[in-house]
């Protein structure tokens, strides 16, 4: 898989400009969803770079992340003239990078795209790494590819319109990186103010988040090792976003992760040996910002069943990240029944539920 390139721009038209001038292209378009059409494309209109760019823009929300959208951008690049030498520029959230790096993927079995990613969790996770994929089946990210794009280019400047649920989404995916990574960059985030942020702050920490990214994808692009750390906090998370969305009251992805985080971080302080004081001040960060995801004993079963069927496991066995201590990773464990009960009634008791 090649190298891709990430940029902490210092300006988004330098920087644009040049990444366009890097990826040699006939045709030039232009993915944004409704929300990005409104509020960021804006910001980009009036670039000579872009001067020859054609919008596609598609429906907005995980909703629209499907198959029928991927059509209508396979449909309309094909109506529009593109060829196997066409660059395709991704504006927007994780649906809107993880669509169009799919779309490019396939398209004349693939074109060159670039991505710019406008909310937190897109920039720190979902645009790097070169993960593409649809929903499919009421699955989540169930067809995709690995194809990463040429350059992605974060322009933190997009983050002082986000609203609060969006960066803490965002921020749960920052904390898991402190986590996995060492105990000075864990400290930073916990101790940043993110009722009054400052930005200048936040875009350090950004670009610090994403180098942690940067690191394990290098050395594992196709998760077949070290990546697999980027899963800390999913397992339980993935099955708290799925039970979330089934009860009808669906919550963030970086909510469903922040609670996945209290609760394996337990198992890893008890199967582990992870210290106590950490998952205490991990747990009162996200008790305060995150606040709790409430279910009770009857739903213990279900999310048991819900785990065991995450895409992770192989043979049917429940498959965790968990960590001995910050940034000492322990790959591949397992828990009992038993074991995972315990889990959800300590995350009750701590959190509230
Ligand atoms: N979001 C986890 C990964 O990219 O591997």
């Amino acid at each position: 898989m090649n190298k891709q390139e990430v940029i902490l721009c210092q300006g988004l038209e330098n920087s644009l400009t040049q990444a366009i001038d890097k990826c040699p292209h006939d045709k030039l378009f232009i993915l944004t969803d409704e929300h990005t059409h409104r509020l960021c494309l804006p910001k980009l209109e009036g670039m000579p770079a872009l001067q020859k760019a054609e919008e596609i823009c598609i429906g907005a929300e995980d909703v629209h992340k499907n198959i029928e959208t991927l059509v209508q951008v396979w449909q309309t690049l094909s109506e529009r003239g593109a060829t196997r030498h066409s660059l395709l520029i991704n504006l927007g959230g994780g649906m809107v990078t993880d669509l169009g790096g799919f779309a490019a993927a396939t398209f004349k079995r693939g074109i060159t795209y670039i991505n710019i990613p406008t909310t937190l969790l897109a920039m720190v996770d979902a645009s790097v790494g070169g993960k593409t994929g649809i929903n499919f089946n009421g699955l989540k990210n169930e067809i995709g590819a690995f194809a990463p794009a040429a350059c992605v280019l974060i322009e933190t400047e997009f983050l002082r319109t986000l609203d609060a649920h969006n960066f803490f989404s965002g921020y749960a995916e920052m904390l898991k990186h402190g986590l996995i990574s060492t105990p000075k960059h864990l400290d930073e985030l916990l101790a940043f103010d993110t009722e009054r942020p400052d930005y200048e702050h936040l875009k350090q920490l950004t670009g610090q988040s994403v180098q942690v990214k940067e690191y394990i994808v290098e050395q594992d692009p196709k998760e077949q090792g070290i990546r697999k750390a980027l899963n800390l906090g999913h397992t339980v998370g993935h099955a708290f976003e799925s039970l979330a969305l089934a009860e009808n009251r669906p919550v963030l992805h970086g909510y469903a992760v922040a609670w996945g985080l209290v609760c394996e971080l337990y198992l890893s302080h008890i199967q582990a040996g992870f210290p106590k004081e950490r998952l205490r001040q991990v747990n009162l960060f996200v008790r305060e910002h995150y606040g709790c995801f409430n279910f009770d004993c009857q739903h213990y079963e279900r999310l048991y069943e819900l785990m065991k069927h995450d895409k992770k496991n192989t043979a049917g066995i429940i498959n965790f990240t968990l960590l001995k201590d910050i940034g000492d990773i322990s790959l591949n464990q397992t828990a009992d029944k038993t074991t995972i009960f315990e889990m959800f009634d300590f995350y009750r008791e701590c959190m509230g539920a």
